[in-house]
């Protein structure tokens, strides 16, 4: 209990709520260890009863909406395009968690400052990590004994990992699950299609020609497991021109510098659209960033430690349009500007 990170936020909590409780003049709180009768006791009530090995977020009922951000291949921001999209949630209000479900990867603990915090379990079931700023998290990485542990999964391995992400842990009332797929469209792509199949799919890109085709892919496969691809993300999009800066305060167009080329997210929304023939918008163009670089190593994403950094402010636009629409975007203005070009 001494170690416990949740101690004196626990105190100060119940300490306000019971003190609120009228004829309660003073409140003297101290914290010590469940029995293992206690335990098993608040595992059934945190259950409601239900079996368990049921996952919440595929009964029909469900209110929680599911996001699984996929990309064709490593390394174009999806990770960081989560943990920034969940951060941007909470600070909104809104209940998030987010499965890092990439085997490879699990660079979402770290991103979100939770690196080395391990879940807590009561009885076989597990509870969320929860971030300074309230988002609740669970890697898959979490799930090994070891962190350095190298392990070869494989497809049943791995859609049990799945399954024990969404069905042992115990999530709560969310009003968004956020997914950090692998990168690819292998084994964790199809357990997902089979375990969650009302997910939504984000897909992910960098501005080239070779990105957007794989990434193209990600998005026919999410479609095959009669998932629904929402929208692209094109991340890396440019570099605001730092000799230009002065410019841009002044009120001028900003000169971007397209590094990785252009044209990609546009061409993959533009792809997935005539394949499915519904709109797959491009819903933003995220710059390169030195600071989401360093909000990623330091475990505080952008749209927290630098809000008013452009990439910030579009990954905070991105996330206020996927919450504030319905199961539809038609009708919706994305309030997109096009990118000037010179
Ligand atoms: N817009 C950006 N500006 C600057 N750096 C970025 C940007 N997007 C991502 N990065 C950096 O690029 C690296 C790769 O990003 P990230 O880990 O989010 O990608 P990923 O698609 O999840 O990769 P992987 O396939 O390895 O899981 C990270 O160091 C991240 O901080
Ligand atoms: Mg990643
Ligand atoms: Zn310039």
């Amino acid at each position: 209990m001494a170690g416990c990170p949740l101690k004196d936020k626990i105190t100060r909590d119940v300490t306000a709520a019971v003190g609120a409780v009228p004829g309660v003049t003073s409140v003297d709180l101290s914290l010590g260890v469940m029995t293992d009768e206690q335990r098993s006791g608040l595992q059934q009530t945190l259950r409601g009863g239900k079996a368990a090995k049921e996952i919440p977020f595929a009964q029909p009922g469900s209110l929680t909406k599911v996001i699984a951000v996929a990309s064709g291949k490593g390394g174009v921001g999806k990770s960081s395009v989560t943990v920034n999209l969940a951060q941007a949630m909470a600070a909104t209000g809104l209940k998030v968690g987010v499965v890092d479900a990439d085997i490879y990867g699990h660079s979402v603990p770290a991103m979100l400052g939770v690196a080395d915090t391990r879940p807590m379990q009561v009885e076989d079931m597990i509870m969320p990590v929860p971030t300074s700023s309230g988002v609740s998290v669970i890697s898959i990485g979490m799930l090994k004994p070891r962190r350095d542990q190298v392990v070869a999964w494989r497809g049943p391995m791995l859609d049990r990992a799945l399954v024990q992400m969404l069905a042992d842990v115990y999530w709560g009332d969310l009003d968004v699950l956020l997914l950090d797929l692998p990168p690819g469209t292998g084994d964790v792509a199809i357990s997902l299609g089979q375990h969650l199949p009302n997910a939504e799919v984000l897909v992910v890109t960098t501005p080239q020609d070779a990105a957007s085709e794989v990434a193209e892919r990600a998005g026919t496969m999410a479609s095959m497991m009669h998932q629904r691809v929402i929208g692209v993300i094109e991340n890396m999009s440019y570099l605001a021109c730092p000799h230009c800066a002065q410019g841009t305060e002044a009120g001028g167009p900003e000169h971007r510098i397209e590094i990785f080329g252009s044209g990609g997210g546009a061409q993959v929304a533009r792809t997935l659209s005539e394949r499915f023939g519904y709109d797959v918008p491009l819903l933003g163009e995220i710059p390169l960033e030195a600071t989401l670089r360093e909000g990623g190593d330091a475990g505080k994403p952008i749209v927290d430690s630098d809000p008013s950094a452009p990439a910030a402010r579009e990954l905070a636009r991105i996330a206020g349009t996927l919450m504030g629409r319905g199961r539809g975007l038609a009708g919706l203005q994305l309030g997109l500007t096009p990118a000037s070009r010179f």
